[in-house]
């Protein structure tokens, strides 16, 4: 198994700014996947991780993705896939490694070519190898100015003042040395020095942002500082944040963007947290360096720092690879309160479930759990309030409740959020327990909700496709409005679908009879799109290989490993003809409404209809005769 201490994220994921990126996606041959595919059972790989059990063709077991008591989580060894009926995740062997470690297809195809132990083999063209070259040289050089300021904080005599600063913050030797804290002296070029005596040119230093170009020469960028060099999920180091040792400012200088470090898609500690956050399904994130170097070495260590920005979509997309939860623990100051609500909004959207701890007394999570002791800071993990909680305390703060304006103004705030809220029962007890909160009586609140949502639902509506991302143990929605196609029609695409995969005449069959869009629903119509290029590519059509074409497309994927885990009997008595007259017959109503309002239409311009007329005709016999068949 690929427990602890294998590198978990794949390299290209830190690929930034187009502008900036220099490291190269290997591309792998087809060939290779279907050998390390072919050299990985599914039913094997998934055993590393869970016991299963023989249910049928199928195997059952406690899906790893969501929690729960009785197994949803379905393995298909004919298929080579999976599918959890529980929370809908689903996929290939490769999915199922980049779901458990965290990791890119690249990087799954890796750890499973070498489970097996193949050699990984990667194709490169010249100028790729040569930007890679040029790429792994910076990450060696933000190596030797970490191990050059780390050095120095540990024998220096010029950082004598450095150990001392942060004995007296309360940092053990252990510490120090797991997050490779060093010191930059009060120099000019003491680094840049150093680096240009190891071979590296002062260009290079410069693009890191270790180094400045000044009138007078290069200098070193960081001076008397402390410095905490940022590493990404693999542990290597992309950038630097140096803090100064007194109240002066600018408190924190931090590297520039640079051509490895982009601070909204990287998250601090990750590398020393991301196991202890998959083990707890949690990942607790902070704003400062120190709070997450305090509760580390506190033995609370599923946590990151977000290193100083209100939290990014590219963040909370790296920890859903982790753990389906996030607990917010900013600073509950102006800023912090203004970063929480921002970074709330984001972690909601990423699919995250999400809850907010409350420091008590403005204070940081490094005061507290350094004066309080971690047992206190895990019980405000465990009394973490959900975002319309917190919504709520945020509007009630400071405000005297017993005064009739404050309640309508905390009414007012609240009523947007109990609006976007679409389950009626979660909606009901919010609103309750606000309510009682306030002493206002619920029917006033609920007065109130009925105005704003009658007042907004004009600009609302019209809006088909919902804006949502399937999500690891969250519930998915649909992204499509189907609700207008029969589910006879749905079942009858799902099933030729099926079909199709195994036999390929099915398809032609299709596409003969019913044309090029037989389908309804547009994600059917998607995955049959796809099948019918694997077809024409003359590659080999399976369950597992049409995922690697539709990775991205979460409905689309997870309708494909529904589709193909689901363990039914039926296709034997819908055979290929049946279900194709099903979808002809529907074809045939459709157009029928069709030619109906052309040919209202026509009639009322005085028009010509006898064509159309004809047409009707035969539709309408098409349905009839379909009924009768049956
Ligand atoms: P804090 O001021 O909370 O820092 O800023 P801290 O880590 O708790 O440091 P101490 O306890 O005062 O020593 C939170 C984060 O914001 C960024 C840093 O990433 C910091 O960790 N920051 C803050 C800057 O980048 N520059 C600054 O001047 C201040
Ligand atoms: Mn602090």
């Amino acid at each position: 198994m690929f427990g602890a201490g294998t590198p978990g994220i794949a390299g290209e994921y830190f690929t930034h700014d187009a502008a900036l990126v220099v490291e190269t996606v290997p591309r792998l041959a087809d060939e290779f996947i279907e050998e390390v595919r072919s050299r990985n059972d599914i039913v094997d790989v998934v055993s590393d991780y869970l016991p299963l059990k023989k249910a049928g063709r199928n195997y059952l077991g406690l899906c790893p993705f969501h929690h729960e008591k009785t197994p949803s989580f379905t393995v298909a060894p004919e298929k080579q896939i999976f599918h959890c009926f529980g929370c809908q995740t689903g996929g290939n062997v490769f999915k199922f490694i980049m779901l458990k470690e965290g990791v890119t297809f690249v990087e799954a195809v890796r750890l499973l070519a070498d489970r097996v132990g193949l050699p990984f083999q990667e194709e490169l063209s010249p100028e790729d190898a040569r930007r890679q070259k040029a790429r792994d040289r910076l990450f060696a050089i933000n190596a030797a100015a970490a191990q050059y300021y780390q050095r120095l904080l540990a024998d220096s005599s010029t950082a004598a003042a450095a150990r001392a600063y942060l004995e007296q913050r309360g940092l053990s030797q252990e510490t120090v040395a797991r997050f490779a804290l060093g010191y930059a002296p009060d120099s000019w070029e003491a680094l840049t020095g150093h680096l240009i005596r190891q071979g590296y040119c002062p260009e290079e230093l410069v693009k890191l942002g270790l180094t400045r170009r000044g009138p007078k020469g290069f200098y070193d960028y960081f001076r008397h500082r402390i410095i905490f060099p940022i590493r990404d999920g693999r542990g290597r180091v992309i950038g630097f944040g140096g803090r100064v040792l007194d109240d002066s400012s600018p408190k924190y200088l931090n590297s520039q963007e640079t051509p490895l470090f982009a601070k909204g898609k990287n998250l601090y500690a990750l590398d020393l947290a991301k196991d202890e956050i998959r083990n707890q399904g949690q990942a607790i994130i902070v704003e400062g360096y120190m709070d997450a170097i305090s509760l580390h070495q506190h033995g609370i260590i599923n946590v990151v720092a977000s290193l100083g920005t209100a939290l990014t979509h590219d963040q909370a997309g790296l920890l859903l690879r982790f753990a389906p939860e996030v607990i917010m623990a900013y600073d509950s100051d102006a800023a912090g309160t203004k970063a929480t609500v921002r970074g709330l909004e984001v972690v909601k959207e990423a699919g995250l479930g999400v809850r907010v701890v409350n420091v008590p007394d403005g204070k940081d999570p490094d005061d507290f759990v350094r004066k309080q002791g971690p047992e206190a800071f895990r019980r405000l993990v465990e009394g973490a309030v959900d975002l319309p909680e917190y919504r709520f305390r945020l509007a009630c703060r400071g405000s005297d409740l017993r005064q009739v304006k404050n309640k309508v103004k905390v009414v007012q705030e609240m009523v947007p959020i109990l609006a976007t809220m679409t389950n009626a029962v979660e909606r009901d007890s919010y609103l309750g327990r606000f309510a009682r909160e306030l002493g206002v009586s619920e029917d006033a609140f609920r007065a109130e909700l009925r105005k704003y949502v009658r007042a907004n639902s004009a600009k609302a509506s019209g809006h088909r496709k919902l804006e949502t991302r399937n999500n690891i143990g969250a519930q998915p929605l649909a992204t499509y409005d189907t609700s207008a196609i029969p589910r006879a029609r749905l079942v009858a695409e799902e099933e030729l679908i099926r079909l199709a995969s195994a036999q390929l005449e099915v398809l032609e069959e299709v596409s003969v009879r019913l044309g090029k869009t037989p389908f309804a629903h547009p994600v059917h119509q998607a995955i049959w799109s796809s099948l019918a290029d694997l077809a024409a590519e003359g590659r080999p059509v399976s369950a597992a290989k049409l995922l690697d074409r539709v990775e991205g497309e979460e409905e689309i994927y997870r309708t494909v490993t529904r589709i193909f885990t689901r363990e039914v009997e039926y296709s034997l008595s819908n055979p290929v003809d049946t279900l194709l007259e099903t979808i002809r017959r529907y074809q045939a109503e459709e157009r029928m409404q069709e030619l109906t309002r052309l040919i209202g239409e026509r009639q009322q311009q005085g028009l010509d209809c006898s064509e159309l007329l004809r047409e009707l005709m035969e539709c309408r016999k098409q349905v009839s005769d379909h009924k009768a068949a049956r």
